[in-house]
């Protein structure tokens, strides 16, 4: 742990253990523009048969970016932590008598430099321990959702990780009645679907997170599923093993972070070994071909979020980042934006950045939003819901 971290987590509570450990202006080349048959698999809804998007094949590429902010889209990797701006750790530390080793915002901003997943973990579990009553909870959702209704985010799956805060000996009725009274709000004052994915730390015991399911038990109905996330090296999914069986068998939807730092084998234990429906990240899963066309043949969404593997040094420029290799061999990849206070950018920005960087056209614009809706945990007739206003948008705009 670094030493501002350190610094940081003394304020409050003590914090649980810390982990160990081309521009191009070319029109639709993707597969977008043609019928595509995809392989069924039954345990994944996604559709086999993909519409054609034609009104914005000519697009010009400097109406790119309002194309990109306007589309309507779904965010299904984004830690709520991880959207705890500098300004709201300040007013929380203030109004819960807490005293930060950071002079400013700015000063504590200036902190955000990560060379890796763990330099960045360090800090974020630090500034997650100004969270302490129901309202820190609500108020941290909904400046979020406050921000995915400006992106034109209709619906978010949202992670959370209670084991940051109940070992810190705040209650999970606290966690998740926060949460969830921010995600019932939105629906109505925003018109943004929200619903919650608990995470389970991988840096802590499967026995931890068995304990952690049995607090969540009671609040059952405020949460859909159940991930995996913290740090990735020496902690593959199968250390998960049985309480991830344990959640299937309760009927939760399963997903887990692989691939991010960690190797393809973790991707395909958590495929075979967790039978989770998403692959959070998964962007190392191009050094397996193998693992590449199970992916794409089964239709296994990644929800990949560029700014986070570029802050988090995964990939060395964001015109490096390998979303188009993804789409190019089929793969149903999302975009998404994992920390967004601490990687630079909410979803427009993580979209409209990498565009920028890599030349990625209106066509995968749509194949992107599309894959958003179609991974998404909703029914088959909110999915369709969803897809008719993506393509009423793509008809409409100019
Ligand atoms: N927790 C918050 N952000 C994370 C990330 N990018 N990877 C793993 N765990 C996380
Ligand atoms: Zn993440």
């Amino acid at each position: 742990m670094g030493p501002r971290a350190k610094a940081l987590r003394t304020v409050g509570r003590s914090l649980p253990p810390p982990p160990v450990q081309r521009a191009s202006s070319e029109i639709n080349r993707s597969p977008v523009g043609e019928k595509r048959n995809i392989t069924e698999n039954p345990g994944n809804s996604l559709s086999r048969t993909q519409t054609p998007m034609t009104a914005q094949q000519n697009l010009p590429a400097d109406r790119l970016p309002e194309l990109l902010r306007g589309m309507p889209k779904a965010e299904l990797h984004i830690h709520i932590e991880g959207s705890l701006e500098p300004e709201l750790i300040f007013q929380m530390a203030q109004r819960n008598g807490l005293t930060l080793p950071y002079a400013s915002v700015d000063d504590l901003r200036r902190a955000y430099a990560f060379t890796n997943l763990q330099s960045f973990l360090d800090i974020y579990y630090a500034g997650a321990s100004v969270l302490q009553t129901e309202q820190d909870f609500y108020d941290m959702a909904w400046a979020y959702l406050e921000r995915a209704r400006a992106d034109h985010v209709v619906h978010a799956e949202i992670f959370f990780d209670p084991q940051t805060h109940t070992a810190r000996g705040v209650s999970m009725q606290t966690v998740i009645q926060g949460l969830h009274r921010a995600c019932e709000a939105a629906r109505s004052a925003l018109g943004v679907q929200a619903r919650l994915i608990l995470c389970f730390l991988r840096h802590l015991s499967e026995q931890d997170a068995f304990e952690t399911l049995e607090q969540a038990l009671p609040y059952r109905d405020q949460f859909i599923g159940v991930g995996l996330d913290s740090s990735e090296l020496g902690h593959p999914p199968e250390k998960f093993a049985k309480v991830f069986a344990r959640c299937r068998e309760l009927g939760l939807r399963l997903v887990a972070h692989a691939g991010e730092e960690g190797p393809p084998a973790y991707v395909w234990s958590a495929l075979d070994v967790l039978h989770v429906e998403r692959i959070d990240h998964g962007v190392q899963s191009v050094k397996d071909p193998e693992l590449m066309k199970r992916l794409a043949r089964d239709r296994i969404p990644l929800t990949v979020c560029p700014l986070s593997n570029l802050k988090l040094c995964v990939f060395p420029r964001l015109a490096d980042h390998n979303l188009r290799q993804l789409l190019d061999a089929g793969l149903a990849a999302t975009v998404n934006s994992d920390d967004p206070a601490y990687f630079g950018g909410y979803m427009n920005a993580n979209f409209t950045e990498t565009f920028a960087a890599t030349g990625l056209t209106a066509a995968h614009a749509y194949q992107l939003a599309r894959n958003s809706f179609e991974a998404s945990f909703v029914d088959a007739a909110a999915k369709a819901a969803y897809i008719e206003r993506l393509d009423a948008f793509f008809a409409t705009f100019q």
